[in-house]
Parts: C-alpha cells; structure tokens; sequence
C-alpha cells in the first residue's frame, strides 16, 4: 500500500524549511500555489518530496484534490495536513496504522482549545450539522488534518471550491466505509500568518448548502407555495361555506399539502409515512404556537405585523430544523 502525505502551501517556505525534515520517511506532496517565496528549492532538497505548483492560486481543497489526482496508484492512502505546524506531524504515522482497517481518519484537537475557537467556528459547525445531518459524526467538521484511502471515496463527485476538503471527502465516502477519529494536540502557526480571508465564509455557506442539496431552498419555497395555496382554498371554501369553516378546511388542506410536498420532494427517502405525519403534526402545532407566542408578546415592543413576521421566521427556522433532524430524520448508519 502506497503512504503520501499531501500538503497544500502558499507562502510557507518558512515553515517547509522546519517541517520537510520531520517527514523523511513518506511519500510528500506539495501543492503549492505559485508562492514565488523560496518553496521550490526547499522542495527540491528533499528526494521524497514532490512538488506541484500551480501558476494560479486556485484555493486549498483544489490544492489537495490535484495532489490526490497526481498519485499514480489505483488504491493509497492519504494523510493531508496544514504546512503551518497547527497539525501534529507526529501522529500521521498513527493515521497511516488507523488507516490500514480504516478508510477514513478524522484527527480532532485535543482539549478545550477545540470549543474554543471562537463565535464564528462554533455558528459555522452548528449551521453545518443542522443543515447537513449526515456531517454529526465529524467531531471538528471545519478540520484539514486527516487521512483517507483514495479508493473508498468518490473523488470525481467532489467539488474543490473553498476549504473544507475533509468535509467534502467524507461526504463523498463510498457507502460502508470505516471512519474512525484520531485526538492530537493543536499548535500554534509557526512562520507567517493565515491565508484564509473573509471570502471563506461565502464559500463555506455555498458548499453548506450544496451538502445540503439546497433542501432548505426548497422547503421555503413550498412553505411561500403552501400561503398561497391557503388563501386560493379560502377564497374558493367561502363562496360557499361559512368562514370560520372555510379558515379551517383551508388552513387543514393546505398543511397536508406542505407535508405531502416535503415527504416526496424535499426529503424523499428519508423516513416513512407514518412516523413522519405524527411527527409532522406535533412540530406543526409547536411552531403554530411559536408564531403566536412571539408575535403575541413581541407587540407589546414592537408593530404587531413586524412581531407577527419574526413570529413567522422563527417558526419557519423551528420547523426547518425539527424537519431535518427529527420528523424526516436520517436513518442511524
Ligand atoms: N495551494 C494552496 N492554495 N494552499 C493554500 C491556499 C491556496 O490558495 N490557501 C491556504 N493554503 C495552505 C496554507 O499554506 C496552509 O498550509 C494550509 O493551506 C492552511 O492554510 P492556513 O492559512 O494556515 O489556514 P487556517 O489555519 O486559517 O485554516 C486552517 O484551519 C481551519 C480551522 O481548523 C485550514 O485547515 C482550514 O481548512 C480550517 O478550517
Ligand atoms: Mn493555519
């Protein structure tokens, strides 16, 4: 079985300088994206190393997805890590052993500092793991350091835009992979500073959504679908019953609609008809009263028609969230 270790850079001669010594015995990877710093003649010292370097910077996870598609071999495995001295280059010998009954090795940070990584991280992960369940059972979702055997992934299903190439490898994870987690202990960037710049977050919440398959898109679409539908079915109700019966035969009718459309479309195959309704019903009647509670006692503060709208959104994001993790929830793996 053939070992590399592929390491995405720009601008770390630095740190290559300290780090190439300390990875001898494997097989590296540079991807480095034109640096113009040094990089190559580091590299070049070094016979295990082979360097690729793009004329263009192009992003890390392209990075990593062109040293993956440089490696020869039908079947190895990869250990990718930070050139930058965060990622313990100590335990990817243990990643490599994991790897030998495992096909996917996600190293998580040690101890607090991994809670601890300020407001922006922990909002990113909570976002990521309510709109895409499947990603739960990564422990540090927005990590880089990990290990993966190229022959259990779906690597021309993987879209390299931004930087979270370990989410996207383990999405793409062929079915009855086995994943396991590594704890190592989280350093501090050695030479030079972070290469990532606000335009991260964009990327992030668009690739978010793709791992989504833009089910959140979908399911407000048929929430705006549904209150329109509501109001044709009142009009049509009222020109012949009375209206508190109307109101009630439009709003049934149209909440049997929305779940009906959101069982065979936005979450199709996901859980079954049963289950799902009773569930429906219950989380329906909660966010019922979200809507009216907030709506209630935010206009005492505020206009009732702008407490009735952040009523509404609340509700929607309760209701989104319970559809997701708890009415149409994913079966356990
Ligand atoms: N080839 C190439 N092209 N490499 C890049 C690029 C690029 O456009 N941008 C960054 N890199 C390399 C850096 O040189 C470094 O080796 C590694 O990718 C990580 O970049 P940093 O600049 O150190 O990123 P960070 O520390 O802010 O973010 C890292 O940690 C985050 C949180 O754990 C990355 O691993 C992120 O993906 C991760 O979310
Ligand atoms: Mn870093």
């Amino acid at each position: 079985m053939k070992n590399y270790v592929i390491i995405p850079t720009y601008k770390e001669a630095e740190n290559l300088k300290e780090l190439l010594p300390l990875l001898t015995r494997y097989n590296v990877i540079i991807v480095d994206d034109n640096s113009l710093d040094g990089t190559e003649k580091i590299c070049r010292k070094y016979g295990n190393v082979k360097l690729i370097v793009r004329k263009d910077k192009r992003g890390l996870a392209s990075a990593v997805m062109d040293g993956v598609k440089s490696i020869k071999a039908k079947d190895a495995n990869v250990v990718v890590a930070d050139a930058d001295f965060e990622h313990d280059y100590g335990r990817i010998k243990d990643v490599f052993n994991l790897l030998d009954k495992n096909d996917f090795v996600e190293c998580i940070k040690k101890g607090k500092r991994l809670w601890n990584r300020g407001v922006i991280s922990t909002a990113a992960k909570r976002f990521l793991y309510a709109l895409v369940p499947e990603s739960m059972w990564l422990k540090d979702p927005l990590s880089g350091f990990f290990g993966f055997r190229t022959k259990s992934v779906n690597l021309d299903k993987i879209k390299p835009v931004g930087y979270k190439i370990m989410l996207e490898v383990f999405m793409n994870l062929k079915k009855g992979s086995a994943k396991t987690h590594l704890e190592y202990d989280y350093g501090y960037r050695k030479h030079g500073k972070s290469k990532l710049k606000f335009k991260v977050i964009t990327e992030f919440i668009g690739q978010v959504l793709r791992l989504n398959n833009y089910r959140v898109l979908v399911f407000l679409a048929i929430g705006v679908f549904g209150i329109f539908l509501n109001e044709f079915l009142l009009y049509a109700f009222y020109l012949r019953f009375p209206l508190f019966f109307s109101l009630v035969y439009a709003i049934v009718i149209s909440t049997l609609a929305n779940f009906l459309m959101n069982h065979y479309i936005t979450f199709r195959n996901r859980s079954n008809f049963i289950p799902s309704i009773i569930k429906f019903s219950v989380v329906t009647f909660f966010a019922g009263l979200i809507n009216l509670g907030v709506a209630f006692y935010l206009s005492y503060v505020i206009m009732y028609l702008i407490a009735n709208f952040i009523g509404i959104v609340l509700s929607f994001i309760f209701k989104y969230l319970l559809s997701e993790n708890f009415i149409w929830s994913m079966p356990k793996k």
